[in-house]
């Protein structure tokens, strides 16, 4: 890996960087005994098989294999070079690098470096126009006017694009951005004559849309008065998809965290004026649906979902696409509801933060309930068989929950308001329940079954265990590794082993300390690094006497001498078979037999 960065630096960074912190900005970790455990980010999964080990500082999936160490973790989570990666937990833990060694490579297009470059000088720009000059105080009015501060504009980058037909486009130009790009990405736009650009955001308030990472990738520009398109927004590109990313996660996700919640708007406004009330676990679609890369994303760092959509008819119907996508990936729903059909952003406005706080997002309803009512607007429930039907359609939902508890507060509510006892309605529950059940137990099966094919780890011969217990022992201990490298040299039985213990060996006698995270470093083939990773997982212990060694040994040898004899007097058996000898056909059978026995014992 070509990096001009000092090996000491590296290491220092690393040493400054925990794994558990690292990884749990993008997983929700829980620790179990020694080890964290949490969904993995790398495949999808309802139930927890990604594992990080403190002690090791290594990362490993049970589910798909994936592990690694803190670097290799950012570079594969985060598509970054080696550099980016090490660069990235040098910020995070304010060490410099040194400057001779920025930019020797990125996982970034030249187009997109440009591309960010540029967006983040136009942030800075539109910021500085709107906090400090005349040509921008326009747009300072009309936000003082919606009531946003002048601390939220500076969090937020708030700014404005001036009513000017180039300004921007000579400004970038001047800087030395080729205007073909930036017409792409839609920071410009061309004009009729095809050869000039002119600005594409004008007389409009900014709205930098940030990544997870807090680099600005797109614009939101909202014009000042009611033209159309009230929003204009940077185009779609490699950098910004809308369907990928929530507004405002960059800055939400530490208050997610620490919350174990997060809310969910539609704008930008919305997120800004509740972050302003003092609620900062908020993030935002823009405008379109929920996706299931934005679902799965939240998932990852939180179990509660609080959606909190326009009260008009739009957002509740926004409101269920929402919920039942959330609950698919595992998420539980709360929904907090906005009376008079207000968005969230023009309720405060109305009632103040401190209402918003305490009566909408501090009282949320569960799913349930807003199910309840949100379906009855299909039926007419004055009506028997509509009535009936909307039962049906209740019960069908109450089903799914898991908590009896639960299930019968509906139950009664129910009771109570369509006179029917609380047993019928339970016993259709009961129904709906078993027919449900009977798929998920076999979901489970099939996952059960899958399982069990790939972790063969408990039938594996015992030459094979003995070389992973050994490996095992000598990733902790160099002087078994130097016993081993005496003994045994590289004869392993399997391939990957041999490999293994060569790298590993070559790694001491550079004296490099036992250290897992450290050695993976070194070995560039990723399903290698897995093993090694697994191998680092085996269980040990820590006394280990010379005579299991021994004996590790010794069964390693054995397989090794034997595989070969035995093939060989195979092949000489079919040779004989071939050249009709039975009786040394049969002689050589014995011996082949013989030879098996000594194997077990
Ligand atoms: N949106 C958009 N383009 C539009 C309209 C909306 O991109 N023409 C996105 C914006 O991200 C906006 C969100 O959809 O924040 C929600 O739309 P809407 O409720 O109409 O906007 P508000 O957030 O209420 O914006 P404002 O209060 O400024 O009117
Ligand atoms: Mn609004």
């Amino acid at each position: 890996m070509s990096n001009q960065i000092p090996e000491e630096l590296i290491e220092q960074i690393r040493g400054a960087n925990d794994i558990v912190d690292v990884v749990g900005e993008y997983v929700q970790l829980k620790k179990q005994g020694r080890n964290y455990f949490g969904l993995c980010p790398f495949h999808g999964e309802k139930s927890p098989s990604f594992s990080v080990t403190q002690e090791k500082q290594i990362f490993h999936c049970f589910g798909c294999g994936k592990g690694g160490n803190v670097v290799t973790f950012l570079m594969e989570i985060e598509s970054f070079t080696f550099y980016e990666a090490i660069k990235h937990l040098a910020d995070r833990t304010g060490i410099e690098l040194p400057s001779d060694s920025i930019k020797t490579e990125s996982s970034l297009s030249k187009e997109n470096q440009q591309i960010l470059s540029a967006q983040e000088w136009l942030t800075k720009l539109y910021h500085h126009l709107i906090r400090y000059t005349k040509d921008g105080k326009i747009g300072l009015d009309y936000l003082n006017e919606r009531g946003i501060t002048e601390e939220a504009i500076d969090t937020f980058k708030l700014g404005y694009a001036p009513n000017t037909k180039d300004f921007i486009a000579t400004f970038l130009e001047k800087k030395g951005f080729h205007k073909q790009l930036l017409v792409k990405y839609g920071l410009l736009n061309r004009n009729q004559d095809n050869d000039t650009v002119s600005d594409r955001f004008r007389g409009r308030v900014i709205f930098p849309i940030r990544n997870h990472l807090g680099k600005t990738v797109a614009f939101g520009a909202r014009a000042l008065e009611s033209q159309e398109p009230k929003y204009l927004n940077s185009p779609e590109s490699d950098l910004f998809q809308k369907g990928k990313l929530l507004y405002n996660f960059d800055l939400a996700k530490k208050h997610i965290r620490k919350q174990s919640e997060a809310i969910l708007f539609e704008g930008y406004m919305d997120v800004i004026s509740a972050y302003q009330s003092g609620v900062e676990n908020v993030v935002a679609t823009m405008g379109t649906a929920l996706t299931d890369t934005q679902a799965k994303l939240l998932k990852r760092y939180v179990d509660t979902v609080i959606i909190c959509y326009d009260g008009d008819k739009a957002g509740i119907e926004a409101t269920y696409k929402a919920s039942k996508l959330l609950q698919q990936v595992g998420c539980q729903v709360k929904i907090a509801s906005l009376k008079d059909g207000l968005d969230p952003d023009s309720f405060i406005k109305k009632y103040g933060g401190e209402v918003f706080r305490r009566e909408v997002i501090g009282a949320p309803q569960t799913f349930m309930s807003f199910y309840m009512r949100y379906l009855k607007k299909d039926f007419n429930v004055s009506l028997d068989s509509d009535r009936i039907k909307y039962l049906e359609e209740v019960l069908k939902e109450l089903a799914k929950i898991d908590s009896s508890v639960e299930r019968e507060l509906y139950i009664n509510e129910l009771s109570a308001e369509y006179n029917i006892t609380a047993e019928s309605l339970l016993e259709q529950i009961e129904q709906y329940r078993e027919k449900s059940g009977s798929e998920k137990d076999k979901r489970e099966k099939d996952r059960y079954t899958n399982k069990g094919q790939k972790s063969s780890g408990k039938l594996l011969p015992a030459f094979h265990n003995a070389e992973r217990k050994l490996l095992a022992y000598m990733l902790q201990n160099r002087s078994i590794a130097d016993k081993v490298q005496e003994e045994l040299g590289a004869s392993f039985n399997i391939d990957e082993h041999k490999i293994i213990a060569t790298y590993l060996y070559g790694y001491y006698e550079e004296d490099n300390p036992e250290d897992v995270s450290l050695f993976i470093d070194r070995i560039s083939d990723e399903n290698l690094r897995k093993l090694v990773i697994q191998l680092a997982l085996v269980p040990t212990q820590t006394e280990i006497s010379d005579k299991e060694i021994n004996d590790y040994l010794h069964i390693i040898r054995a397989e090794g001498s034997t595989g070969v004899d035995i093939k060989q007097l195979k092949a000489e058996q079919r040779l004989a078979e071939q050249q009709k000898d039975p009786i040394k056909a049969a002689q050589i059978a014995l011996k082949i037999i013989e030879l098996q026995r000594q194997v077990k014992h």
